[in-house]
């Protein structure tokens, strides 16, 4: 297994908003490496459950190895989504007090070539968090038509250049290249301009294949009503993106919540009928400056807070 550590990012702000050392049951849905996980675990009352998951079948093995004797800690290797069903197995759902999002990849992930995430290492073109199920990057390049990638490029990557990006990269598939993540960079490297200074010409293209391959929003937009329905009232959901789909996300199905039962804006009802089920607790969070130095991953996190509602109204 590999070494690389993850630096848990936005440590601080997050034990404060889970505040472990209060809570019977605690869900780390993105384990990674267990940065954050570990740091929970030394604030934690040892009679307190540990719910820790990934889709990754790496980030699983080294839970299991750092905390799988444990009776208190449970390893589950799955996509997040399956969050619901879990607890309701283990009799822990409508019961958790803590969950915790880190979404997108750990530097396990991105720094290992053979993952091919990365086009600053050449690897195979993969790009799948859990590398035993699925279309790997290749795969779902070579099954999409030249439109539909265009529309992931615009879409899941923010690209300008999607359409001629998209082009270059099918041609090059039909003319049998594009084996490696050195391949797809090169490709999207002799096809745009390069304009973005500190931004690799891939950069975008990478994100966008990464996210249609792994279903990444999608799996966010369902999960995120599963936690809440998972959480205890009182408990607390906090969540940490990466970037602004990821973020979009996150900000719509707080706003949703906090605002409670949707009636049209103009009937008049009053602020006691729309029982919201989550209030926010505190502004986002970004890193400071010092953080972003040590890990300059960090740069873009935004952590979000929210307390579902102690009383739901009935
Ligand atoms: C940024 S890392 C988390 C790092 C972790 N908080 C730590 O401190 O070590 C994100 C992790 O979440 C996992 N992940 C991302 N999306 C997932 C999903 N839909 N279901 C399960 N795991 C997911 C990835 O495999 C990766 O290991």
């Amino acid at each position: 297994m590999d070494t690389i550590p993850h630096v848990p990012v936005l440590l601080a702000p997050v034990m404060q908003a889970l505040d472990p050392a209060r809570c019977r049951i605690v869900v780390d849905a993105t384990y990674g490496r267990g940065g954050h996980a570990s740091a929970i675990m030394k604030l934690l009352d040892e009679l307190a459950e540990l719910v820790l998951i990934d889709r990754d079948a790496e980030a699983v093995e080294h839970a299991r190895l750092h905390w799988g004797r444990l009776e208190n800690v449970h390893v589950i290797h799955g996509p997040f989504s399956c969050i619901g069903r879990e607890l309701e197995r283990r009799g822990m759902h409508g019961r958790v007090d803590a969950i915790l999002f880190d979404f997108g990849l750990s530097s396990a992930q991105l720094d290992q070539p053979r993952r091919g995430f990365s086009f600053r290492h050449d690897g195979p073109l993969d790009m799948r968090m859990d590398n035993g199920r699925g279309q790997t990057a290749r795969e779902w390049i070579e099954e999409v038509c030249e439109s539909e990638l265009a529309r992931a490029l615009r879409e899941f990557g923010e690209e300008r250049f999607s359409r001629r990006i998209a082009r270059a990269i099918k041609q090059e598939i039909r003319e049998g290249g594009l084996h490696t993540t050195g391949d797809l960079a090169r490709v999207v490297c002799a096809s745009v301009p390069g304009t973005e200074r500190h931004k690799h010409p891939a950069t975008r293209t990478f994100q966008a294949i990464r996210i249609a391959v792994n279903g990444e929003l999608e799996e966010i937009e369902r999960v995120l009503p599963m936690a809440l329905d998972a959480l205890v009232p009182g408990g607390r959901l906090a969540v940490i993106s990466f970037h602004s789909l990821e973020d979009r996300l996150v900000k719509r199905f707080f706003r949703f919540q906090e605002k409670g039962d949707p009636y049209p804006p103009d009937l008049p009802v009053p602020a006691s009928m729309l029982k919201p089920r989550l209030e926010p607790l505190g502004r986002p969070v970004r890193p400071d400056a010092s953080e972003v130095a040590v890990n300059p991953r960090a740069r873009s996190a935004v952590l979000r807070v929210a307390r579902k509602v102690a009383r739901e109204a009935s």
